[in-house]
């Protein structure tokens, strides 16, 4: 899609010109005046914002829109109105203008222009992200499309300052948080292990990082023992895809920030084997590895000062005849061992492993993202992300950027009060800690390996995918997290 930024300062007379199939604007909800460009656009449209709000019609509800056709003072060929709700910070118009994009996509609009609600460039690149990530969709292995990407897309911002760079860096993450969405998308039959780790490959090699993938033989003599465990029940052998970014001038700071992405490209259980009701959704297993990859693209394209390195453990848990089982006990990478109770709780097998291996090659801080417990949805419902951290400001350095970029997250107790669930007679830890807090027990496992390191565990489970479309994105892959990561990266 083409990009084309306008300067459309107070009185320009862009708004009128802007040719596009339909000119979005963003209104909130509330009771006060009509302001700024809509005010404009309510003059130019001979009242028709202030009559939609008077009638009732329209009243800024978040995500709500409202089409004008042919609005006569303008050469757009259609005025879309999105509410952006009571509280219109960036985040509420990232969603209000995908919302819009959407509604126009599926009357046919190949051109949108949007109208930036203020001068900042975090609400320029909100509007950017809206309508890069409500292009994406679902359709890929479709032979009809309900709709057309679209061609080209026309900012409007109030501010005369050179926007081009807030324009491009929201245009790279957009586009990698797709990126993610499409990995994440991709069925179990075509990305297995080693297609995810080719798929890495290649986002390496066009980004310009360096990725390196282990194969099993490298992770025996290592002493894998926990995701070799997890591997062994299918004919798809394993990988541990390492993916690093070095930044170009060297800083005092030795700090280096390692990513581990859970990458089970499909998760039946194994033995433990899951209930045929929504297995599919298993193929969504993969999606912390997903974001991982999408947020090396994005950081290995927007340079930021720290060093990068992301570790995606990938297996598929399958209940083969030489799967593993209930009972058995696993040595792991830190020589830790664990009796594995449910082979469904393997996530937690493969990251440890991950984690131990992060530690060891000198990452200074951890966050790991993984689709790793029903118990967070239970939780959280499919809006927000689990977050658990053995460090108070490291997470909360984390949770500001989610803010920022609007990815709803939410801090949970790691407490050791819980630590007692995991224990059992014949090994060093268990893997499942019963039914109850089973996103914390989970949590609890990890932080074992991660020790002191500084490390945060993101529990997407309930947020890594849309089981109904939204207005404002397709149902299906959610790209969650990767704005978050990148953005911690960019201003550590
Ligand atoms: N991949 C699942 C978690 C999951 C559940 C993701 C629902 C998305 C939606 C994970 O591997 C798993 O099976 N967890 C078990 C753990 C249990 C056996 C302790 C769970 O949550 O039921
Ligand atoms: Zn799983
Ligand atoms: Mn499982």
């Amino acid at each position: 899609m083409e990009l084309k930024l306008v300067s459309a300062p107070a009185g320009s007379s862009a708004l009128q010109d802007t040719e596009a199939d339909a000119l979005i604007a963003v209104a909130a909800q509330t009771d006060g005046p009509v302001t700024g460009a809509l005010d404009a656009l309510d003059r130019l449209t001979g009242g028709w914002v202030q009559e939609i709000r008077a009638s009732g019609e329209f009243k800024g509800k978040a995500y709500d829109t409202i089409v004008l056709h042919r609005p006569a003072g303008l050469k757009a060929r259609r005025l879309i109105v999105a509410g952006s709700g009571k509280r219109p910070d960036s985040s509420e118009v990232r969603r209000a203008v995908a919302a819009a994009t959407r509604s126009a996509k599926s009357s046919g609009a190949r051109s949108v222009a949007v109208v930036v609600p203020d001068d900042s460039t975090a609400m320029l690149e909100a509007a950017v992200e809206g309508v890069i990530l409500a292009n994406w969709e679902s359709d890929r292995y479709r032979t009809k499309h309900d709709s057309l990407p679209l061609q080209s897309c026309t900012f409007l911002t109030p501010s005369q300052a050179d926007m081009a760079p807030a324009l491009e860096r929201a245009r790279i993450l957009a586009e990698s948080q797709n990126l993610t969405r499409d990995l994440q998308n991709e069925p179990p039959n075509i990305l297995g292990p080693q297609a995810l780790a080719e798929r890495a490959r290649q986002v390496a090699a066009d980004a310009g990082i360096e990725c390196e993938v282990l194969d099993e033989d490298r992770m025996r003599q290592l002493g894998m023992g926990s995701l070799l465990a997890v591997a062994q029940g299918s004919a798809q052998p394993p990988a541990l895809i390492i993916l690093r970014y070095t930044p170009e001038s060297a800083t005092d700071s030795t700090d280096h920030l390692g990513l581990v992405g859970k990458g089970v490209t499909f998760d039946t259980g194994g033995i433990s084997i899951k209930p045929a009701d929504n297995m599919d959704k298993m193929k969504y297993d993969m999606s912390g590895a997903a974001a991982m990859i999408g947020a090396m693209r994005a950081i290995a394209l927007l340079k930021p000062r720290i060093p990068v390195t992301a570790f995606i453990p990938t297996v598929e848990n399958m209940p083969g005849s030489r799967a593993y089982r209930p009972g058995d006990i696993v040595t792991t990478l830190s020589g830790k061992t664990v009796e594995v109770l449910n082979t469904d709780a393997e996530g937690r097998l493969i990251l440890n492993d991950a984690i131990t291996y992060a530690k060891r090659l000198g990452c200074t801080h951890l966050v790991d993202a993984a689709t790793l417990t029903g118990a967070i949805v239970v939780a959280l419902g499919h809006y927000y992300v689990g977050v658990f951290s053995n460090n108070d400001q490291f997470r909360d350095k984390l949770l500001a950027s989610a803010a920022r970029q609007g990815e709803k997250m939410w801090p949970m107790p790691v407490d050791d009060e819980f630590r007692d669930l995991l224990k059992t007679p014949f090994a060093d830890i268990a893997n499942v800690g019963g039914r109850w807090g089973g996103a914390i027990t989970a949590a609890l496992f990890l932080k074992e390996f991660a020790e002191e390191t500084p490390w945060i565990h993101l529990d997407i489970a309930g947020t890594a995918s849309y089981d109904e479309g939204k207005q404002f994105a397709a149902k299906g892959a959610s790209g969650i997290a990767v704005r978050t990561l990148v953005d911690l990266a960019l201003n550590w």
